[in-house]
């Protein structure tokens, strides 16, 4: 069976400039989600709220819009704008934890409010005229959300539903809740993708086994501390050699691209340690190199530092594996 995998979205890091840069070089990838847009103006739509995604012809790899709202007429409004503008598909993100939005009702803070998601997609569905997909958690505060909303979900044609299987509370932490994710995929009558701590193709494999029926996965974490995770989740034997090139590759292009777009000197360098702060990973001792990354004060530091990280060798599974629990912790 062929799998799909996507890229997922993280605001502040996988930008069009990361997203096409990480697709010109690194293989694997199938389609790749946008950060959330959010605060869309129904009636005065402003297209500069939309400058990451178009115009489409700009994107490397397929792209989904996302968007992050609890008021189906931005819905409506940034899906006709979207249709417009080329695109057939768009993301509505009903999993970001955060509580400055959780508390509004925004991102998983909808998930326990039953019957104001059909009203919401009773008005959205018949008007928009994209497909459109759900990024979601097991819940906000509780794993029993998510399964008692799924048999409102199957009423409706939903693209795919995107499950990241922990609860808002949890934010990144703690374990992935498997057996909830299985109990909501048995129910589910919508395509289902996976989303959660896929950390090596080992971990992958694992999740394969236990779900055979999915074909959709979309990585995070794992993908941006280790770039060659979906051509090794697909098989594509890279070399050593292959691979360092294909990483200086996309060094150089996001430096030489963060300077000529990013104005000024501390965004740059800012955007660049967060990049760093997960790819670090993917070199043996990562963690130390970071912190040398971390206290550079300007982009000439900065290119000092990268440079001996990218001369490291290249990390095991176990090593990713435990760049990724320490970044659980501390994050
Ligand atoms: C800094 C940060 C920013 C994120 N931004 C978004 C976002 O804009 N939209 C979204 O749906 N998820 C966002 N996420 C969640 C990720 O897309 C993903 O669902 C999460 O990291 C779990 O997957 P993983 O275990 O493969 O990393 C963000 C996560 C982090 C840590």
């Amino acid at each position: 069976m062929s799998i799909r995998i996507s890229l997922a979205p993280f605001q502040g890091i996988t930008s069009r400039d990361y997203r096409n840069a990480y697709a010109r070089h690194f293989p694997g990838l199938d389609c790749a989600y946008t950060p959330f847009v959010s605060g869309v103006h129904p009636e005065k739509l402003n297209p500069v709220k939309f400058r990451d995604m178009i115009p489409k012809k700009n994107n490397v790899i397929e792209t989904v819009p996302q968007l992050l709202s609890n008021e189906p007429a931005q819905i409506i409004a940034a899906a006709k704008f979207l249709k417009q503008e080329g695109y057939s598909h768009i993301n509505w993100n009903m999993g970001c934890p955060f509580s400055r939005l959780a508390n509004k009702k925004r991102g998983c803070g909808i998930l326990p409010y039953k019957d104001e998601i059909r009203e919401m997609l009773d008005l959205i569905m018949p008007e928009i005229p994209v497909k459109l997909s759900i990024k979601t958690r097991l819940g906000y505060k509780s794993h029993e959300e998510l399964p008692e909303l799924i048999h409102i979900f199957n009423e409706y044609p939903i693209h795919e539903l995107i499950i990241h299987p922990r609860i808002g509370t949890q934010l990144y932490r703690g374990d992935v809740n498997l057996d909830g994710f299985e109990g909501v995929l048995a129910e589910s009558k919508i395509p289902v993708s996976y989303n959660g701590d896929i950390y090596h193709a080992r971990r992958y494999r694992q999740l394969q086994q236990r779900f055979p029926g999915i074909n959709s996965w979309m990585i995070g974490r794992g993908a941006l501390i280790n770039p060659f995770l979906a051509a090794q989740m697909k098989g594509i034997v890279l070399s050593e050699k292959e691979k360092r090139t294909q990483i200086m590759a996309f060094y150089e292009e996001l430096l030489q691209i963060t300077q000529q777009r990013i104005h000024k000197p501390a965004g740059q360098l800012g955007f660049m340690k967060a990049v760093w702060y997960y790819m670090s990973g993917v070199f043996t001792h990562g963690m130390q190199y970071f912190d040398k990354i971390k206290v550079c004060r300007n982009m000439e530091e900065f290119s000092k530092a990268a440079e001996i990280l990218l001369s490291q060798p290249f990390a095991g599974e176990q090593e990713i594996e435990e760049h990724f629990r320490y970044k659980l912790k501390h994050k």
